[in-house]
């Protein structure tokens, strides 16, 4: 007989594995059975990582992207979109900001750039570095030479996030256009575990044609890569993409992932992330109910933070605006958590 699905959550908890049977029981069980499990991963997160929330500085430094990914607002065809890259100086006045505030994580995320702006990047990433020598230096730009990577490396960036988005082959290629690979997606994430970053992974939950058998597939990859740390938000359509009428990832879904990353991998830096908290009021708060441990705050010039709409209704004010941290600590507070301003590294 299949185990009970409460003792599979407590074989998750103290072997931090299960078999791709297992996973998919805990992704399709009853509700009373999920509230375990996200309870579980809550008690092992306060255990492990304490009350204490990282929090990360997210800087949006271009809505330029040469990709053409079928869910993405930002997508190169989307010709509804107004264009910006910042200056240089407009990401240091970013980071300037958000290190008077606190911050000591500071996230420059963009679309993917032309290659000629690979120099560009490690001028601003040594800038940073030298300006803000107590802080790391996450980058999220997408796919990469192995070179750029290492260039970037090299000038003083830390960490590195580039979901996988599935690792299923033909689901990857229903929701990308035909010039780009899963294989090339893998192999950066690769290389960047072996350039030595902190790694970040993860999907979009509830993407069009996903299945719970992506999903195990997903997990089990994770499993195999190790990275240090899982981002993961629903699905949220963007009406000026070919899947603008597809309907929304689902909270509960969210967060049974979040709860069995955090069994699987005790150390992981999980967000509860903006996409999150866009479908749901209280998102944020139900992400580290659930295991999350990051929150990662917008530093983007409150102009340009429109322009950035990877979906539809894309959360940018209050507590997740960088200017709500006094909101965002009091959000935590009513669940018993606090922020954490220090670096955040994995541990
Ligand atoms: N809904 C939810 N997440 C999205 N992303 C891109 N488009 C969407 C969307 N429509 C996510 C992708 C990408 C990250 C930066 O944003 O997973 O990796």
């Amino acid at each position: 007989m299949a185990m009970e699905t409460r003792a599979l959550v407590d074989v998750l908890r103290e072997a931090h594995h299960l078999d791709g049977d297992g996973y998919a029981a805990l992704l399709t069980c009853c509700t009373a059975d999920a509230d375990y499990l996200r309870a579980q991963a809550r008690e092992v997160a306060v255990q492990m990582l304490g009350r204490g929330i990282f929090v990360r500085g997210l800087v949006e430094i271009t809505n330029v992207c040469r990709n053409d990914c079928l869910y993405c607002g930002i997508r190169r065809s989307n010709t509804a979109v107004d264009r910006y890259l910042l200056t240089h100086e407009q990401v240091m006045h970013c980071c300037q900001a958000g290190h008077a505030i606190g911050f000591r994580t500071f996230v420059l995320q963009g679309g993917e750039l032309p290659r000629e702006r690979e120099a560009w990047i490690a001028d601003l990433v040594a800038d940073i570095r030298a300006s803000f020598p107590d802080s790391a230096i996450t980058l999220s730009l997408g796919e990469w030479p192995r070179e750029a990577y290492a260039r970037w490396r090299a000038a003083g960036a830390d960490r590195y996030l580039l979901r996988h988005e599935t690792h299923n082959a033909a689901h990857y290629a229903s929701l990308h256009p035909a010039d780009m690979s899963q294989s090339n997606r893998l192999s950066c994430l690769d290389n960047l575990m072996v350039l030595g970053f902190q790694v970040g992974t993860g999907i979009m939950v509830g993407s069009p044609g996903q299945t719970i058998e992506h999903l195990v597939e997903d997990i089990q990859y994770i499993e195999r890569l190790r990275p240090h740390m899982v981002g993961l938000g629903p699905f949220v359509p963007q009406h000026d993409t070919p899947l603008g009428c597809h309907p929304v990832g689902s909270v509960d879904l969210t967060t049974r992932l979040y709860a069995i990353f955090r069994l699987m991998m005790p150390h992981a830096l999980i967000p509860s992330t903006t996409a999150l908290n866009t479908i749901h009021p209280r998102g944020r708060l139900l992400g580290i109910e659930a295991g999350a441990n990051v929150v990662m705050p917008n530093l983007s010039p409150s102009e340009v933070r429109g322009s950035y709409a990877l979906y539809d209704g894309k959360a940018a004010s209050a507590a997740e605006a960088a200017e709500g941290v006094a909101l965002l600590e009091k959000q935590l507070a009513t669940i018993g958590y606090h922020i954490d301003w220090s670096r955040g590294d994995y541990r």
